[in-house]
């Protein structure tokens, strides 16, 4: 521990910034361990949104598949044998079995056979045959079919909702983000994935993801390679004197990467070719998010992309399943190093999901109501005001 004995400026409220002026009330605490807010999260959120899967070269040839689990649900994304993507619930219609438990793979056959009685589904979902001596009078095939969920191919990512009457695809999608267009995500293929789980509630990932309070000490090579995260803010209007800096072109005041770097790697240097369609701006920062809550954050870099999913699987368990995506021709190339782009982002999110687990073990304390927002964690408040909309009288603040 260390202490800090500087007094700080204090905020009359009229600051031209992006930053907090008032001292926000953090969620409660007991809302990232109990049981109930975790049931009414998936119920209210993850249940009705658009989830992000998968890279759709994932499932690139007809009759390969893939399981996702997600909130206590599984279930099995396909191509079928014309090509059409489709997503069902993981469960046999005759005695709810699960159907498939690899991870993912390729159907060998043109048929889904369930592993406990053998019922075989095609792969649109139609029941075609059981294993019985006979059928009953009254039995009808036509009336079992695999369970459909909705699913979404957008920009090359496969996206399915669990909801009966799921949100409009387009607002959901990207929130607060438009530019995904500029990097060529549908051309890209998976070039390295990585899972992690975190002993945290999703919550506490997302809201470290959202601020850089803590960049310095968690992360000093990012702050060697990003220099305005070692002022603990991510852009130059977080900070109330920004506009003594405004033609101060450093990146530790005007954002970017450090002189000489070009993306997130560990030399700095890109692992091919720069995409043609981004702007002189997205060119020069080095990096770009989109953000689709709850289930995915995509990194734009000059030269490939990653994909950053988020899923809960309990209130106090979280995984991660990230996908880096690079064009084809880099992947081939003689002097690609892998180690040298996918490292360096490794090391951040280990580092994340160590404060992630370190912020989680403390918010049991019994004494511990709920935690105080500062000015620059805005984009904090932001992300828990969006909770507190999306549980609306769900869940208590207090008990
Ligand atoms: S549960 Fe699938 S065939 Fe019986
Ligand atoms: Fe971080």
């Amino acid at each position: 521990m260390t202490q800090g004995k500087t007094a700080r400026p204090r905020l009359g409220g009229d600051e031209d910034f992006d930053g907090l002026t008032r001292a926000e009330a953090a969620l409660p605490a007991h809302w990232y361990y109990d049981a109930e807010t975790y049931r009414a999260e998936l119920e209210r959120i993850f249940f009705r949104d658009w989830l992000y899967v998968c890279h759709a070269s994932a499932l690139g040839e007809n009759r390969s598949y893939r399981r996702f689990d997600i909130g206590g649900q599984s279930l099995l994304l396909l191509r079928d044998n014309d090509g059409i993507l489709r997503a069902f619930h993981n469960t046999c219609r005759h005695r709810g079995s699960e159907l498939c438990a690899e991870r993912e793979g390729r159907f060998s056959g043109k048929l889904i056979v369930c592993p406990y009685h053998q019922w075989s589904f095609a792969l649109d979902g139609r029941l075609v045959a059981t294993t019985s001596h006979a059928e009953a009078g009254d039995f009808d095939k036509a009336e079992y079919p695999l369970l459909e969920v909705g699913v979404r191919e957008f920009r090359g990512g496969i996206f399915v909702s669990l909801d009966e009457d799921p949100p409009d695809f387009e607002d959901g999608f990207i929130r607060g983000s438009d530019r995904v267009e500029n990097w060529p995500m549908a051309d890209l293929v998976v070039g390295h994935r990585w899972r992690e789980t975190m002993a945290c509630n999703w919550k506490v990932f997302w809201e470290n993801f959202n601020e850089c309070l803590h960049c310095p000490n968690i992360h000093p090579e990012l702050c060697d390679l990003v220099p305005i995260y070692g002022r603990r803010i991510s852009y130059y209007r977080d900070e109330p004197g920004w506009s003594a800096h405004v033609a101060d072109a450093q990146p530790k005041y005007r954002g970017g990467l450090r002189e000489g770097a070009v993306t997130w790697s560990t030399s700095g240097q890109a692992s091919g070719p720069v995409f043609p369609d981004l702007t002189d701006e997205e060119v020069a920062r080095g990096q770009s998010y989109f953000v689709s809550l709850p289930s995915v954050f995509i990194a734009g870099h000059v030269d490939y992309m990653r994909t950053v999913r988020v899923l809960p699987l309990g209130p106090e368990e979280t995984g991660l399943e990230v996908e880096w995506l690079f064009p084809r021709e880099t992947l081939q190339r003689a002097d690609f190093d892998l180690e040298d782009i996918t490292e360096f982002a490794r090391l951040v999110m280990r580092q994340d999901a160590q404060a992630s687990e370190m912020n989680q073990r403390g918010l049991r304390a019994r004494a511990f109501e709920r935690g105080v927002l500062m000015p620059e964690e805005h984009h904090v408040k932001a992300f828990q005001d969006w909770v507190r909309r999306r549980l609306q009288a769900d869940v208590a603040e207090s008990r």
